[in-house]
């Protein structure tokens, strides 16, 4: 059996979680592949809501396999925190996860570097959570990072003294950027005990051998593909792949073994950090959508910014990943709208109609829109797409025709079984 993916098409914040949840006892194994604790992935396990960071979200399946892939960053101390929260629920985790030797760390130093960087910007900071990822992947592709596999080798503390030394010499830059470097230190290294619990693995050949014995694999992708560092909104994105691609550099899988993408889509989007929105709504509608779908970060808590459902944007996520799959999450949230909209070109500055995006999404004048009617009840009780009001029913067509792409999920609420599967 092959792998399947998980991906959000928009800004990051799809419900990829509570999704990875929902369909990960149909897996041997689940994985993330790329980010770091960046990503906040919520889920509602028996009613009580757990965040994950690092951790795959298939955790909670007894019987699943959770692997941190090469690709992720960690950082030991959301890692232990992470473990800690979840020991309380789950008595096996040694069992059910494991670590990648090739994954890279997140060191203190990292962290800071993220913020002096933010803070030399200015106003054209990006947004970053602050959790270091941009500096720890210029590391790894700087050639001078330190990963998983190093923790095990006689010589790991010069190694992590080499790396922190080179990044004071940048900081010094920067002297207005304070930080407690023994504090933190301590709780690193204490934090890097707690993660040596855990199999860290040759996980290339692990997952190979897996794939070999016919067993199917589930990838978890993190942010979202206008975040992604080729593709997104470029300077305003992550630093890694975000999209299919990134699967295979990692979690050293093989591009014909992949099977499924399911791409994860909000009913309208949204977007949190700086950088360009094009169906952004920076008026009462907009506060309307961030109050009923509760758009507040699950990693920073920052308010996240909100407009309609954007199809020339969806159906380029689409091409980007091979979506062979949509999963439409948070159709619930506009139970109580009249109506609603959703974009279907842009009217560029040049005075022409595109169905492209721009190089620079700064050259969109507006979003062309259609208004669609709501349907003014809750979802309750509905299992089958048959059964789902009208609107919807019309809702899903302008999706699938302007996507070319089957709607095969459609997410109801934040629940496990808050889900319609087609
Ligand atoms: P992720 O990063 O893609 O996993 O998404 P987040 O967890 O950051 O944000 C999604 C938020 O929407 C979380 O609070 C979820 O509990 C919630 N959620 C997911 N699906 C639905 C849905 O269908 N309806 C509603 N109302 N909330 C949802
Ligand atoms: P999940 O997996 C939403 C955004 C940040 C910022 C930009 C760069 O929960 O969907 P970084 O910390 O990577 O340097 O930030 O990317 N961002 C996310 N936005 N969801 C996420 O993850 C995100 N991870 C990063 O807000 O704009
Ligand atoms: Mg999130």
């Amino acid at each position: 059996m092959p792998v399947d993916v998980i991906l959000g098409l928009q800004w990051g914040d799809e419900g990829k979680g509570k999704i990875v949840d929902y369909l990960a006892y149909q897996y041997k194994v689940v994985c993330r592949f790329q980010g770091g604790p960046n990503a906040g992935h919520t889920l509602y396990i028996n009613g009580q809501k757990q965040v994950l960071h690092t951790i795959p979200s298939g955790v909670f399946r007894a019987d699943v396999h959770n692997l941190i892939g090469n690709g992720v960053v960690i950082d030991p101390i959301t890692f232990s925190k992470e473990v800690n929260q979840l020991r309380s629920h789950i008595s096996d985790l040694e069992q059910r996860l494991l670590i990648s030797q090739k994954a890279h760390l997140i060191l203190p130093t990292h962290r800071w570097i993220d913020l002096a960087s933010e803070n030399a910007k200015g106003k054209n900071k990006i947004g970053s959570t602050l959790r270091g990822i941009g500096p720890t992947y210029m590391d790894k592709t700087g050639r001078n990072g330190l990963r998983v596999g190093d923790l095990l080798s006689k010589d790991f503390k010069q190694k992590y003294t080499a790396i922190k030394e080179k990044h004071y010499q940048f900081l010094r830059q920067f002297p207005e950027v304070e930080f407690d470097i023994k504090q933190q230190e301590v709780q690193w290294f204490e934090a890097v005990e707690s993660l040596k619990q855990f199999p860290c693995v040759a996980s290339e050949y692990w997952i190979n051998s897996f794939l070999e014995k016919g067993e199917s694999i589930l990838a978890e992708g993190a942010q979202g593909t206008m975040l992604d560092v080729d593709f997104g909104t470029y300077p305003f994105v992550t630093s890694s792949n975000t999209t299919t691609a990134g699967v295979c550099t990692g979690l050293g899988i093989p591009a014909a073994q992949i099977r499924k993408v399911i791409g994860i889509a909000k009913a309208y989007c949204t977007r949190v950090g700086s950088g360009p929105f094009p169906s952004e709504l920076e008026n009462a509608v907009g506060e309307r959508l961030r109050s009923s779908g509760s758009e507040f970060g699950a990693t920073t808590g920052r308010p996240r910014r909100c407009g309609w459902l954007d199809l020339v944007q969806l159906h380029y996520s689409i091409m980007i990943n091979g979506v062979t799959d949509l999963c439409i999450t948070k159709i619930d949230v506009l139970n109580d709208f009249e109506t609603f909209e959703i974009c279907n070109s842009y009217l560029l500055k040049n005075g022409s109609v595109s169905q492209q995006l721009p190089y620079q999404l700064e050259e969109i004048e507006q979003c062309n829109t259609i208004s669609l009617q709501g349907w003014m009840r809750n979802l309750n009780g509905i299992n089958r797409f048959e059964d789902l009001p009208d609107q919807i029913k019309v809702f899903n067509k302008h999706v699938e025709d302007h996507c070319k792409t089957r709607i095969s999920y459609l997410s109801v609420g934040p629940g496990r079984d808050q889900l319609i599967v087609r």
